[in-house]
């Protein structure tokens, strides 16, 4: 059941708090304030399970703030936040507007209470938009007004998708749904991707993944290193290519896992497409 001192803004209508939800888990794991008690029971699971959990998601934090700062200083400036989270610190469009100060940013995600949250949280910032929406309907999202409000199809645009392709399963074709993102953006546009991935062995991912069987979009795909170039071919990789999160330019003051090596659990790539 919900804990109401945790929604001074109310509950939001449509959220199923009966049920735990990435986005309501990955919150609590990043220590924000945005989840139910169910969300926690399966949070605290997962760190019993797997105690890496916790440097898993914050490696991914971390890499999604490496990656768009290096997008926006090569010039990007609209951002397309696909599977978004709920805001938590550093969001994306706060991370771009250190480096351009009006860069515009859609965010998009099938969660409800990530889209309400977004909405209070960012919605008044200009240039900001959340849609609530599913990212495996590339043809929805980007005709849908919020998004079409603030990005310019004309010009690059970087597609972000941050720890969320793992919740495409095989049957939904992810490599169909980022050619459907790529395929309607121009040239000089650009990607940057996290999927986790079980091909780590510091890392019980399978400890991690059983518990989230009961999300309602069931439970996560982990892909490997091959499986992951398969989703980004064509997309010219920018150095060092695919590698684990922490190791995508680590910066010299990085968050210190338990591990004296960077951790784990994401595997994650940033490219610009062709002309
Ligand atoms: C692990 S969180 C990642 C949040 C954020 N991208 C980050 O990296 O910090 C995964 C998010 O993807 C969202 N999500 C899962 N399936 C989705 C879909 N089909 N369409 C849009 N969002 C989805 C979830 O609601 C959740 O907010």
């Amino acid at each position: 059941m919900l804990d109401d001192h945790r929604w001074p803004i109310g509950p939001p209508g449509a959220a199923n708090f009966d049920i735990p939800s990435s986005a309501r888990v990955y919150d609590f794991l990043l220590g924000g304030t945005s989840h139910g008690a169910v969300d926690r029971v399966m949070g605290r699971d997962l760190a019993r399970a797997e105690p890496l959990v916790v440097s898993v998601v914050r490696e991914n934090r971390s890499f999604l703030r490496r990656a768009v700062t290096f997008l926006a200083r090569a010039g990007i400036d609209q951002f397309l936040d696909l599977g978004s989270g709920i805001p938590t610190m550093g969001n994306t469009h706060e991370v771009a507007r250190r480096v351009t100060p009006d860069a515009r940013v859609a965010y998009v995600d099938i969660d409800p209470v990530a889209v309400s949250h977004g909405e209070l949280l960012l919605g008044s910032a200009k240039g900001v938009t959340v849609t609530e929406a599913d990212l495996r309907t590339p043809e929805e999202v980007l005709g849908a007004r919020a998004v079409t409000d603030v990005l310019d199809f004309s010009r690059p645009v970087g597609v972000l998708m941050f720890s969320v392709l793992q919740h495409v399963s095989a049957a939904d074709d992810p490599a169909a749904v980022v050619a459907g993102y790529l395929s309607r953006v121009v040239p000089g546009s650009a990607l940057a991707v996290s999927h986790l991935t079980a091909d780590d062995p510091r890392i019980d991912m399978d400890a991690i993944l059983g518990p989230t069987r009961a999300y309602r979009s069931g439970r996560a795909t982990t892909r490997s290193a091959a499986e992951l170039a398969a989703l980004v071919e064509g997309v010219d990789l920018v150095e060092p290519g695919l590698v684990f999160a922490a190791q995508w330019r680590p910066e010299a003051r990085r968050h210190r896992g338990p591990l004296a090596e960077p951790c784990c659990g994401h595997r994650a790539a940033v490219g610009f497409l062709p002309a």
